[in-house]
């Protein structure tokens, strides 16, 4: 009998004992590549489906359960699904997904987009004003839900709302009256992926992508918010401070809060000198 194939050059016993973050990245990504962007071909039948459709994943869900880790989380409950489309697939199933295709908005929800994106601002100034965690929280959640390179799953947040823990943070506006949200990356997780040698422009896009969502869901919520950057010297005080693992870094910080200034929205060059090829 042969060793069944490692998964990212580790074995089944060695995915037994690896830090949960690592194998929980593992699971992401191979349901992602292996299942998801597979399946919808093999659906409509552009692409053929092989015996083992959906193994690796499945296996990677059994070691996950072996291991009493536990299914409950969306992102876990989302690999079991597509475990259990590939199985069906595979053994000749019919699938029915209940899912529809996308659809233009409506001209009223068209005005909602374009107050989000056109009506976003940086703002700097806030009124001393508490934001309730519920907001924060909102906001939070809209930022793991940005793309993310091969659905890794990366995205950690600190919540500073204590002035002496801004200081931390080098920012080059002052900072008073907001809540500081900081986005950190789980760099154990990209590492087992290797994402740091093959691909490691998407860590930054990840860490880009999530700030963005947080600017957009902070102003559909009427508050101001700010996008920050900072670097090596404020992820290490960040990390000695919290008491964070040496492999989560910080990418950046965005301001939150109660606006209190209404500048000029700035505009951007034409359209046409923006394409290149028209
Ligand atoms: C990657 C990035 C870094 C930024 N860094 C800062 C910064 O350090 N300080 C600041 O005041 N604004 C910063 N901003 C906000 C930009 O200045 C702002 O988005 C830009 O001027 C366009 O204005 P708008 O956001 O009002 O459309 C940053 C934005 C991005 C996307």
């Amino acid at each position: 009998m042969s060793e069944p194939a490692k998964i990212h050059g580790f074995t089944e016993e060695e995915l037994m004992e690896v830090d949960p973050v690592v194998l929980r990245a593992i699971l992401h990504e191979r349901t992602h590549h292996t299942i998801e962007v597979m399946m919808y071909r093999i659906m409509v039948g552009k692409l053929g489906i092989s015996k083992s459709f959906g193994d690796t994943a499945e296996r990677l869900i059994d070691i996950w359960k072996a291991r009493g880790l536990p299914t409950d989380a969306p992102d876990i409950q989302w690999c079991l699904n597509y475990v259990g489309f590939a199985r069906m697939l595979r053994t000749g199933g019919e699938l029915d997904l209940g899912t529809e295709l996308p659809e233009p908005f409506t001209e009223d929800e068209m005005k909602t987009v374009d107050k989000l994106i056109y009506g976003r601002r940086s703002i700097r100034q806030f009124r001393d004003e508490p934001v309730p965690d519920e907001m924060i929280d909102k906001i939070l959640h809209a930022g793991l839900y940005a793309p993310h390179g091969c659905n890794v799953g990366c995205t950690r947040y600190l919540i500073l709302r204590d002035p002496v823990e801004w200081k931390l943070v080098r920012s080059d506006i002052p900072i008073e009256n907001c809540v500081m949200i900081v986005v950190l990356q789980d760099m154990r997780m990209y590492k087992a992926l290797k994402f740091d040698e093959y691909v490691p422009q998407n860590l930054y896009y990840d860490a880009a992508a999530a700030a963005d969502h947080i600017c957009l869901m902070a102003h559909a919520l009427g508050l101001g918010g700010c996008w920050l950057t900072h670097g090596e010297e404020t992820q290490r005080r960040l990390r000695e401070h919290f008491g964070l693992h040496e492999e989560i870094v910080s990418r950046n910080h965005i301001i939150v809060g109660w606006s209190d200034e209404a500048p000029i929205k700035s505009q951007r060059m034409k359209l046409e000198e923006a394409i290149l090829n028209r």
